[in-house]
This record gives structure tokens, C-alpha cells and sequence, in this order.
């Protein structure tokens, strides 16, 4: 079993290989001066299994195409089993036609990577699981709950957790299970299909002089977790904690979230994560993933 990563792998590759104790395969990639992508495979890798790291986040389609060039050609080298790991899988919000026309992205591409050759293809935490159906090999969706958990624990006090939409209810159910004394409420949120903007429900919870814990999977522009966050606030919540799996924090989201009451913000580390986002490493989960598919 040969481990290798792409532009997009947060340098997980290091340390998964080290854990399962298997060879890291360098790749040399560049591009081109008009910005095409280059990749080539340096060392042989006919009959091995392949794990290939690669997250779709800066730069959703750069990193999408780059990843096809990469197990299109470990196919076309003579892999025996090309297994992709994609930490954050982009597109899978637009799972439906919301409104009539609308590319259904993550269907096209699971589809596109189904027909290039991924046998396996490893994801954690995808916006819904049943988007798996367009993939046509295996999957696993990581649960990350535990991981959450390790960082909270020890933190909060006799917590209340948050789900901001129904959405993120089974993410909330899960944790509250797993940390003792906690409660769970979930809030219903609108969005607006053609301007993007939110709201939501009220709910009159008792949070007075609790720690709140909001989960959600994507934390994009921020404004679902500042919403409830600043409402939670003035319910009284001593403070506020948030967790997440996919940190993107798109322009202002980072001040727009701690300017509503925040007091620590914690994502896996899928994507690369700014400064004052407490990181929460993915390698143990996926290490345990890969030690389950016994490769040779
Ligand atoms: C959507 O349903 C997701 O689960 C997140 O709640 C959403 O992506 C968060 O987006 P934003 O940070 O832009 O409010």
C-alpha cells in the first residue's frame, strides 16, 4: 500500500502514513503558465493499492480535476486499487433541485468520479449520506463526533448543544449523548434560495448560565452560527462554544462569528483553518478507516 497527497490534502498524508506505517508516494505536480494542472507519478506503482489524500477546499475545481488527473493515471499505471480520501467533499450541499434546472453537483461529481475508476472512496462527515447512493464502489462517511468530544470535554460545563438547522439535529443528538449532563435542542432555519439570506425560528430554551455548544457540519459564510449564537447570548449562556467538521470561513465569517458571542471556535482539520480556529486532527479516524480495509 503506497500513500500519497494532492494540493488539497492539509499534509495528512505525513501522518496517516506514519500511523499504518506504509510508504508515502511523492508526486511531482506543477502547472502550466496558463494554469493547467500537471501531475506525474515518479515512482512505480503497478499491483499496489493506492490511498490518495485530497480535500476540495480552496478551490473546489482546481482540486476536483486535480484528483481526477491523479487516479486516472494510477489507473492507467497498473494500481491494483486506487482509494481516494476526500476529508471535505465540495458540492454536496447541492444535493436537490431547489429550484427547477438547478445542477444537482454532488450527483455529478460522485457519478465523475465513480467512471474514472475510485474503488473506494472515504469522506467525513458529507452534508447528507445518502449522496453516497450516486457513488458507484464503496464508501464510508466518518462520524466525527468523538473527535468533537476529545476536544470538548473537560471544557464545557453541564452544556446545552445546539443544532442550528434540522439539518444538523443527528450531529447534535450524537454529541449530547456523548458528553456528559448535556441537553440538545435543534432551531429551524429558512434560507432563501435566490439571495442566500437565513433566519430562523425562534425557540425559548433555557440556556441561563449554561455553555452552549453549537455543531454544524460547514461553517461557509458564518452567518447560520452567528445568528443563533448571538440570540443564544442574550438568553443568557455563559458562553458559547462552537464546533464544526468543515471550517471554510469565507471572507469576514471569522469576525462575524466571534463578534456574536463566541468564545472558541473548533473544526477538524479538513481543509486549512485560520488562525483562531482551534484545528482538531482527523488522523486518528482516519487511520482507524484505513486499518479496516486491511490493504495489502
Ligand atoms: C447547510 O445546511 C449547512 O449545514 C450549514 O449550516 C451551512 O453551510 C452554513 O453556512 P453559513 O456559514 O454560510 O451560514
Amino acid at each position: 500500500m503506497l500513500i500519497t497527497g494532492l494540493s488539497g490534502s492539509n499534509g495528512l498524508e505525513v501522518g496517516l502514513s506514519r500511523a499504518v506505517n506504509k510508504e508515502l508516494l511523492p508526486i511531482e505536480m506543477k502547472l502550466f503558465p496558463d494554469g493547467e494542472s500537471y501531475i506525474r507519478f515518479v515512482k512505480d506503482v503497478r499491483g499496489e493499492d493506492l490511498i490518495i489524500i485530497q480535500s476540495l477546499y480552496p478551490n473546489q475545481d482546481k482540486k476536483f480535476f486535480e484528483l481526477l488527473l491523479a487516479v486516472d493515471t494510477a489507473k492507467d499505471l497498473g494500481c491494483r486499487r486506487v482509494i481516494t480520501i476526500i476529508p471535505y467533499l465540495a458540492y454536496a450541499r447541492q444535493d436537490r433541485r431547489f429550484l427547477d434546472g438547478e445542477a444537482i453537483s454532488i450527483k455529478t461529481l460522485l457519478k465523475t468520479l465513480s467512471f474514472i475508476g475510485v474503488d473506494y472512496l472515504i469522506t467525513i462527515d458529507i452534508h447528507k449520506e445518502e449522496s453516497l447512493k450516486f457513488f458507484n464502489g464503496n464508501s464510508m462517511n466518518l462520524d466525527p463526533t468523538k473527535l468533537y468530544v476529545s476536544k470538548l470535554y473537560g471544557v464545557v460545563r453541564n452544556p446545552v448543544v445546539v443544532a442550528p438547522d434540522q439539518g444538523a439535529l443527528d450531529k447534535a443528538v450524537k454529541l449530547s449523548k456523548l458528553l456528559l449532563n448535556s441537553t440538545y435542542v435543534v432551531f429551524r432555519k429558512f434560507r432563501d434560495r435566490v439571495t442566500g439570506s437565513i433566519r430562523h425560528e425562534v425557540v425559548d430554551v433555557d440556556v441561563s448560565g449554561r455553555d452552549v455548544i453549537i455543531v454544524d457540519d460547514i461553517i461557509s459564510t458564518g452567518g447560520t452560527v452567528a445568528n443563533i449564537a448571538s440570540y443564544l447570548r442574550e438568553k443568557g449562556a455563559s458562553n458559547v462554544y462552537v464546533v464544526c467538521s468543515h471550517g471554510l470561513f469565507v471572507g469576514e465569517a471569522l469576525s462575524k462569528i466571534y463578534s456574536s458571542g463566541v468564545s472558541r471556535i473548533y473544526s477538524l482539520n479538513t481543509v486549512p483553518l485560520p488562525v483562531g480556529v482551534e484545528s482538531i486532527d482527523i488522523t486518528p479516524l482516519l487511520t482507524e478507516a484505513i486499518l479496516s480495509l486491511n490493504l495489502t
